[in-house]
């Protein structure tokens, strides 16, 4: 079997972030999502790996994520020219699949449970596509499932405006090669794309064994700030690999679970995890509160921040109490002093800034 991790898209969602990087490149407790795709991949046995990269973030990707051997994997990188859609993706990918079965995982999604047992039905069961389904509260942003009483799919649709049950598509699907003519069938959605929901339809309607999953662990879609912070906390819980490389001073205080890596220094300090601080920081005089993950090169100086994620070579200072914010790379905020009291802005397009 083989894998193939969409990681193309405009990531509309995570805008300003994703005008200068990929959204699957944003790091959840300083890994970027993207990666634990791939290595629920290997976890599975899974050892050839296909990335769909977009031409404007590919290479930022292709850069960061190499040539899977640190994953010990190996992986190619299939450039998906236009966003035509998820289907579209697999169709661009079809040379690398070639005759495989394989596990598709969109590289924005996040599930707790691993592929293995999904994937030793798939083998055992041999249906042409499985499913994972999970409850949610908001169908209508998802593709959703119809099951009959004895929980066989009936009809897939893409986010219905009456949705016929609560369970969504994760974004986590395994196929046979079957899936290739079902996506050669099926027509351009209402929003321009060739859907993999409308291609397992497909598969449905002429006959085909199509069976799920429900989810029972967590699933995140971290397309927006709020499911990106909700992942980055999740993470942050259960990360059981925890590194205290850095040096800390007399005067700075860690508590719970605190991971910090080679090269950070913090200074007079107080970090209540569960938090994340990357190398190369230096935190002086800041309070660090639960749920947040500090990147590399990042400095603090006067700053009380919880439960958010800074990303590479930030600068913040003097800035008071920050909550539940998701930081760009290289960003300076700072207070003027000696000055009256005011904000000075330089901000991109579609920044979002709440006083
Ligand atoms: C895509 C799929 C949808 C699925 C979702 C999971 O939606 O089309 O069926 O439920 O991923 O994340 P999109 O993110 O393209 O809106």
């Amino acid at each position: 079997m083989r894998g193939l991790i969409l990681s193309g898209g405009k990531g509309t969602r995570l805008r300003p972030l994703t005008y200068t990087g990929a959204k699957q490149l944003v790091p959840v407790a300083n890994k970027p999502i993207l990666w634990y795709g791939i290595e629920a991949m290997v976890a599975s046995g899974i050892r050839e790996i296909g990335i769909v990269i977009s031409p404007e973030t590919g290479e930022q990707v292709r850069a960061l994520t190499g040539d899977g051997s640190r994953f010990a994997a190996q992986i190619a990188y299939i450039l998906q020219s236009e966003p035509g859609g998820l289907a579209h993706a697999v169709r661009t990918a079809r040379p690398f699949l070639g005759e495989s079965s394989f596990a598709m995982y969109l590289g924005d999604n996040l599930i707790q449970a691993g592929l293995a047992a999904p994937i030793e039905r798939f083998e055992a069961n041999q249906p042409e596509a499985l499913i994972l389904l999970k409850r949610v509260a908001n169908p209508t942003a998802f593709g959703v499932a119809e099951l009959d009483g004895q929980g066989r799919v009936m009809r897939l649709i893409e986010k219905p405006k009456v949705p016929p049950s609560d369970l969504a598509l994760v974004g986590v699907y395994l196929f046979s090669p079957q899936i290739h003519a079902a996506i050669d069938a099926i027509r351009p959605s209402a929003r321009g794309e060739l859907e993999i929901t409308d291609a397992i339809q497909q598969l449905i309607e002429v006959g085909k064994r199509v069976e799920s999953v429900e989810l029972t662990g967590w699933w995140l879609d971290t397309g927006k700030k709020d499911d990106l912070l909700e992942a980055n906390r999740v993470i942050l819980d259960e990360q059981v690999h925890c590194p205290m490389e850095g040096s800390l001073d007399e005067a700075t205080k860690v508590s719970g679970r605190v991971c910090i890596a080679k090269g950070a220094r913090l200074v007079r300090s107080m970090v209540r995890g569960p938090v994340t601080i990357g190398p190369e920081c230096l935190i002086e005089d800041s309070y660090i509160g639960p749920y947040t993950s500090i990147a590399g090169g990042v400095q603090l100086k006067n700053v009380d921040i919880e439960h958010s994620v800074v990303m590479e070579k930030t600068r913040i200072s003097g800035a008071g109490r920050i909550v539940d914010s998701l930081i760009g790379q290289r960003t300076v905020i700072s207070r003027h002093n000696g000055k009256p009291e005011a904000h000075r802005f330089l901000l991109g397009d579609d920044s979002l800034i709440e006083l």
